[in-house]
């Protein structure tokens, strides 16, 4: 990949930066989704019904194409529309300026955990921004509650900060008992870091550049029963099915869980999250259902693009679960591709040698074509 062009569209790469706005457990790179969309010539809907991040609604609003995405976890569907969304910097740093001088301070979350990870004055903004921000529901609104998902914790840098928190992992966030621990090992206090100027900067270096939105709506839900009640119609479906046994979205996340409306402690539920099922069959059956759903809002000659893989410790062929998967849904979707994750068939030669090939066990791109 030469550099500042993206490898399957020449796309300057700071137009791509929304894209970045937070990290979330087993994204895809922006290459699968682009490479679907480059190979499928007339899109003119694409469909993600496990979003995550929203990186496919993303791709196809790069190339202009509208999109829906769907995710049972809030945290995903608050980052993922941030991707269907165009504001200014301007708008997003207005509007948490006016939050934090307007509104009354709000409680904050009590114990070592927060003390220790917060300074007292940055833990009374980000509470506050927190409590207005789940009674907005406006783009700019949806803009300043992602950027403050990404910069909710992460390291700590020497100059400038870039997160909010004591030191952290930027991609999950470490469970209070260990975090505590760490920071008193360490002996690290939390800084005082001015939200605001760290919302201005990171607006100003996502947004200063960013594609036109053709239109995207992102729905938090079962992906099953929000397709049933879904009416537009999709030809291309670009998508990665959480891996069998995948529990910890949820725990893993539980700050940003937090800061769009969850409790402050870990929460170690998963309801509803489809990989958790008894058995193989059963995750199986429940993913068949869901290319079933899909199946029914897909034209004929659509495009099914899964990327799949395998948690190391799950003992599971993923190739195996998929196509039984697609066997078992029945319904018309007909596999015509599959190989090794990142090898795509539509990728330049030359940009090839420079690929790694899926991160997880055994990852694999599947596609299939409505018949
Ligand atoms: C592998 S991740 C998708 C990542 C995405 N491709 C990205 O780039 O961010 C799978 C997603 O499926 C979601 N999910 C799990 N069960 C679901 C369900 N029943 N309905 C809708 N989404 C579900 C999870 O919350 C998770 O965000």
């Amino acid at each position: 990949m030469s550099p500042g062009v993206h490898r399957a569209f020449a796309f300057a790469e700071d137009l791509l930066r929304l894209n970045a706005v937070c990290p979330y457990y087993t994204m895809f790179p922006l290459d699968f989704p682009f490479e679907q969309m480059a190979s499928h010539g007339s899109t003119t809907r694409v469909l993600d019904p496990f979003c995550g991040r929203g990186t496919t609604l993303f791709a196809a609003r790069a190339l202009g194409i509208p999109s829906v995405g769907i995710d049972i976890n809030p945290v995903a569907v608050a980052i993922a529309r941030a991707k269907v969304t165009r504001v200014s910097a301007g708008a997003v740093v207005g509007l948490a300026k006016r939050i934090l001088r307007d509104d009354p301070p709000s409680a904050v979350p009590e114990g070592e955990f927060w003390q220790l990870c917060y300074e007292s004055e940055t833990l009374r903004e980000i509470a506050t921004v927190r409590a207005a921000l789940l009674n907005l529901h406006t783009p700019t609104a949806a803009m300043l509650r992602a950027i403050m998902l990404g910069i909710l914790h992460g390291p700590r840098n020497k100059r400038v900060p870039s997160y909010l928190s004591n030191q952290m992992p930027r991609t999950y966030a470490s469970k209070p008992g260990y975090a505590v621990k760490f920071w008193k090992a360490r002996a690290l206090q939390p800084l005082r870091i001015d939200t605001l100027d760290v919302i201005e900067r990171r607006a100003a270096r996502l947004l200063e550049t960013q594609p036109p939105s053709p239109g995207g709506k992102v729905y938090l839900g079962d992906a099953v029963s929000v397709l049933n009640s879904l009416r537009p119609t999709f030809d291309l479906v670009v998508t990665s099915p959480p891996y069998y046994g995948m529990r910890t979205y949820l725990p893993d996340q539980w700050l940003r869980s937090w800061f769009v409306g969850g409790a402050p402690e870990v929460p170690y539920g998963s309801a509803g999250q489809i990989a958790r099922q008894p058995s193989q069959a059963a995750f199986v059956a429940a993913l068949a259902k869901v290319w079933r759903a899909t199946a029914l809002r897909c034209h004929r000659r659509a495009r099914l693009a899964v990327r799949f893989g395998a948690l190391p410790s799950a003992r599971t062929d993923p190739t195996r679960l998929l196509l039984d998967s697609l066997d078992e849904a029945a319904s018309g979707w007909v596999v015509i591709d599959v190989r090794p994750a990142g090898t795509s068939p539509y990728r330049a030669r030359q940009a090839e040698q420079f690929v790694k090939v899926g991160t997880a066990v055994g990852e694999v791109d599947v596609v299939a074509e409505m018949r």
